[in-house]
């Protein structure tokens, strides 16, 4: 058996569009459900991602999507909303275009930042971990994804202007900290597409690192072809070549959660 920590709710967030948000969702979890975790996604972005990274884009037509999920009048069970995906131990609650009008829709509900909290609440002890892909703004849609969560993984695209409008997200952070989500913390910040050969990348990675400390994965994602090329065959670039370097690289950042997982096992055993 293998020793684990509560179960974990992860949002991934950041309001710049492309830099690696649902990539990482997908290949995180993954890798994690290979070491017979049980692993949730749930996509909340319209933009589907996700859902179609997984290659259920055909199925989110059925009206069983995030969207009715949340716009729903009545409480309703979200267990019916999971469909399972190809990749043993990973279900999946998808997403389409019609998500765009709950942002609108929620607006004038009771409870509209909580409710993606209360719907997944109802799934924590079935899963260990429970991922949350966010689209790229701090609208309502982050908002819910971030209340949900016990941490948020930031990705980085080690580029230039990669902290501009980091602010805003640490901000929203600790907006999220002080009100509805006391416990909310920065489960790490995850540097991607990154280039080791330009000195640029390497600048970025230093300033990050100064900046969030110990919150830095060590591990860094390369920009690599395999996994921009995964997601049109509907699998994750971990299953659709397991020995690229991205596909090595999400493997690596998963066994830093697993660790820290086990070390928090141990404070508790210690303590108790
Ligand atoms: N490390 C990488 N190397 C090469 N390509 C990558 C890498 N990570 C992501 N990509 C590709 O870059 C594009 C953007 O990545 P992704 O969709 O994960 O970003 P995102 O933050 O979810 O975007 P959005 O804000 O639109 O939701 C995708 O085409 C993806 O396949
Ligand atoms: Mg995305």
């Amino acid at each position: 058996m293998v020793t684990q920590g509560p179960p974990r709710i992860i949002a991934i967030a950041n309001q710049k569009g492309g830099v690696g948000k649902t990539t990482t969702t997908l290949n995180l979890a993954t890798a994690l459900a290979l070491t017979d975790r049980r692993v949730l996604v749930i996509d909340l972005d319209p933009q589907g991602n996700l859902t179609s990274g997984l290659g259920r884009k055909s199925q989110a037509s059925e009206g069983r999507t995030v969207y009715e999920a949340l716009t729903a009048e009545s409480a309703l069970e979200f267990g019916q909303f999971v469909v399972g995906t190809d990749v043993k131990g990973l279900s999946l609650v998808m997403a389409d275009r019609s998500l765009t009008g709950a942002e609108l829709e929620m607006v004038s509900m009771i409870a509209r930042e909580t409710r993606l909290r209360t719907l997944v609440r109802q799934l924590r002890d079935t899963y260990d971990y429970i991922f949350i892909d966010t689209p790229p703004s701090l609208g309502l849609l982050t908002l819910n994804g971030l209340v949900a969560a016990d941490t948020v993984i930031i990705p980085l695209h080690s580029e230039y202007f990669a902290l501009e409008g980091l602010a805003d997200l640490v901000a929203t952070v600790r907006r999220v900290r002080t009100s509805l989500n006391p416990q909310l913390e920065i489960e790490g910040v995850l540097l991607t597409m990154h280039d080791e050969r330009t000195n640029l990348g390497q600048q970025v990675a230093r300033e990050v690192r100064e900046f969030f400390k110990e919150k830095v994965f060590e591990t860094v994602i390369p920009r690599n072809i395999k996994l921009g090329e995964a997601p049109s065959h509907g699998i994750p670039a971990i299953l659709y070549d397991k020995n690229s370097r991205g596909a090595l690289a999400y493997l690596s950042v998963a066994k830093e959660i697993l660790s820290r997982e086990l070390q928090v096992n141990k404070t508790e055993e210690n303590h108790g």
